[in-house]
């Protein structure tokens, strides 16, 4: 059988092996179907660098096929959250080059998660204290965290037509700042209700210019990023991360089916490594239709476990499984899965922010 161009062994479909068969996407050759998905973890130092012990970290966990980075701010405006790490000064760059230096070593590949929050974040997160920014002025459901703590969400402000290309052009250095630090490639975050998926729904785009309205329009800024970021770095090193239906960040749509089918559609012909959908309710969209439409390396992801893992590549549903909660306790998810391992639980408490304690400190099995 044939999956998005590659060829898997006759037999490999129909058992667990699928999980584990090595696979080229674009440049890269990955050693198995293992993704581990962006997880922000908060951990940066002053400046927003990367630290010393992120390398640590991600080095743990080299053993996946591709690493996809926790989020990464393309510039200053587009940070939501303390302790998130930059990708557009130069000391980010270099923090950036000791986490891939130590994944490359340890034979891992890894991508680096462009990242604007739009709208998700807080004055006292923003340069000079500004209004966060958004396709139209529409404060989200909830709270921002901030460094002191859950501060309710402000009305964003609407960005002028003019300023959108240079939110393009800040991904585009991001992404030329990515390949210096040795990234193996770059994910653009279109999902989760952050700055691009913004743009692409309707219950926070209601702009009246060519950024609005219509699918197509809705569609425009992403498209405009893709271009630029594939130009930058070479198309087979980008891939795209969408969550069509996810609700998190107060996020809605009045017909994602046809929104994400036009989104799919053009992304297919753009030639790019890959899309990743964060598949937030299995039951609750056509996620076969959304890879037929895109076409290429379809990255399933969400709440995944081997069995499930194993049936949506043996099906050809998906391409890849990226997983994010089991890599954050398994350092060796990878190890676990071939033998059958008891997976460790991971501590939500330790998820955003802290030290080494519930970051490298999980054991993998002798
Ligand atoms: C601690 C944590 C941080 C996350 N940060 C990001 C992020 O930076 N970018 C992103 O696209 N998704 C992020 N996610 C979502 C995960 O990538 C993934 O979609 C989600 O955890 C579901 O996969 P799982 O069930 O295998 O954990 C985060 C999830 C967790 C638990």
């Amino acid at each position: 059988m044939t999956v998005a161009g590659f060829a898997l062994p006759e037999n490999a479909s129909s058992h667990t092996d699928a999980l584990f068969m090595p696979v080229r996407i674009g440049p890269l050759e990955l050693r198995n179907r293992v993704v581990m998905a962006p997880m922000t973890r908060n951990r940066a130092g002053a400046a927003d660098v990367p630290q010393p012990i992120a390398a640590e970290y991600y080095r743990q966990r080299a053993t996946a096929g591709l690493i996809v980075t926790e989020a990464s701010q393309i510039s200053p405006q587009g940070k939501g959250y303390p302790g998130t790490p930059g990708i557009y000064s130069r000391e980010q760059i270099a923090g950036w080059q000791r986490v891939t230096d130590a994944v490359h070593r340890a034979g891992g590949r890894i991508v680096l998660q462009l990242w604007h929050v739009g709208r998700i974040s807080h004055p006292s997160l923003q340069p000079h204290g500004a209004l966060p920014v958004a396709p139209s002025a529409i404060k989200p459901m909830g709270s921002a965290k901030t460094a002191v703590g859950p501060q309710p969400f402000v009305t964003p402000r609407e960005l002028e037509t003019a300023e959108l290309p240079g939110i393009v052009e800040s991904y585009r250095r991001a992404a030329l700042n990515a390949g210096e630090a040795g990234f193996d490639g770059v994910e653009i975050h279109a999902a989760n209700g952050y700055l691009l998926d913004q743009f692409l729904r309707d219950g926070t785009n209601h702009r009246t210019d060519a950024y609005g309205g219509s699918v197509e329009n809705r569609a425009r800024l992403l498209l405009e990023v893709v271009e630029v970021v594939s130009k930058a770095v070479g198309a087979g090193r980008v891939g795209v991360r969408l969550s069509p239906i996810g609700a998190f960040n107060d996020m809605k749509d009045s017909d994602p089916d046809a929104l994400f089918r036009h989104v799919a559609e053009k992304l297919g012909s753009r030639g790019l490594a890959y899309l990743h959908v964060y598949e937030t309710d299995p039951n609750g969209f056509d996620w076969a239709a959304l890879k037929r439409a895109f076409g290429g390396c379809y990255i399933a992801n969400g709440a995944y476990d081997k069995a499930r893992a194993v049936a949506v590549l043996s099906s050809g549903r998906a391409d890849l499984v990226a997983f994010g909660v089991p890599f954050i306790g398994n350092p060796d998810l990878v190890a676990r899965l071939k033998t059958g391992e008891q997976l460790a639980e991971a501590d939500s408490a330790t998820f955003y922010g802290g030290d080494y304690r519930g970051y490298t400190d999980y054991p993998a099995l002798a």
